[in-house]
């Protein structure tokens, strides 16, 4: 089992960030996207830079960080992802842990919702990871088999339209990650989960790892050889270190 023979994918996740003044900081990020072609990047933004970005993008692929399940309806204040897929999106991160807490979003929810992505061409980061007190009681291994069981729909969605992103809860935000012995073993879970709920080797989506991924320590953890990519919060946030992460994700193929 080796690296996924793909480009390396690095893909920042903005959350509740960003007003139209920081289009020029987006443009900066596509500038240097289109300087290393060997990685591939992309930005889940806000609902509400999603059309500008994807006007003004050339080489970073535009996504959102939630969408419903339904396409249409009478849903006040949600957004399909027919509509991002109409305003230029092109994937959508699924089961993110602050939906998963904060909107109370569990797998059922989430496997919903990563079926109507699908369906509308959207291609699904689906994050999974397990809290600090899950982690400490034994439970890590479980609880990721479990949520990407129970997250995904029964049919294996083939490489490129689904992406896994493990991001321990306790990591996020926080400064801290995971050794490279865990990155490993958890990668190498999901990895073992996937071919076992039917996804044959040859259509294995990339794993990604994310949580307090950094300028100072993405080249450890990107060298790791079952991880494929970094989901990247903060540092997403400003040119020069999301900058000298898609440098380092170069260096890493
Ligand atoms: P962080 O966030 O890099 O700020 O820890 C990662 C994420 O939540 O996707």
């Amino acid at each position: 089992m080796s690296r996924h023979s793909s480009r390396p994918l690095i893909l920042g996740n903005w959350k509740m960030n960003g007003l139209s003044t920081d289009l020029p900081a987006i443009r900066n990020i596509d500038e240097i996207a289109g300087f290393y072609a060997g990685v591939e990047v992309g930005l889940a933004l806000p609902f509400t830079l999603i059309p500008g970005g994807a006007a003004m993008l050339k080489h970073t692929m535009i996504g959102a960080q939630n969408c419903h399940a339904r396409q249409r309806g009478a849903f006040t204040g949600e957004v399909s992802a027919a509509m991002l897929v109409d305003c230029g999106a092109s994937f959508v991160i699924l089961g993110h842990s602050e939906r998963r807490q904060g909107q109370s979003e569990d797998n059922d929810t989430v496997r919903q919702k990563v079926r109507a992505a699908i369906e509308a061409g959207l291609k699904v980061i689906l994050c999974v990871g397990e809290s600090l007190q899950q982690r400490e009681t034994g439970q890590a291994d479980a609880v990721v088999r479990r949520q990407l069981v129970e997250s995904l729909p029964n049919a294996p969605i083939a490489a490129p339209l689904l992406t896994i992103a493990y991001e321990p809860v306790w990591a996020i935000g926080t400064g801290l990650t995971p050794d490279a012995q865990a990155i490993e073993e958890m990668h190498r879970v999901i990895h073992d989960t996937l071919q076992s709920i039917g996804h044959p080797p040859s259509t294995m989506p990339r794993l990604l790892y994310g949580g307090s991924v950094s300028a100072d320590n993405a080249a450890d953890i990107l060298r790791l050889p079952l991880v494929d990519g970094a989901l990247v919060g903060n540092a997403s946030l400003g040119a020069p270190s999301f900058s000298s992460i898609i440098r380092q994700a170069s260096c890493a193929t």
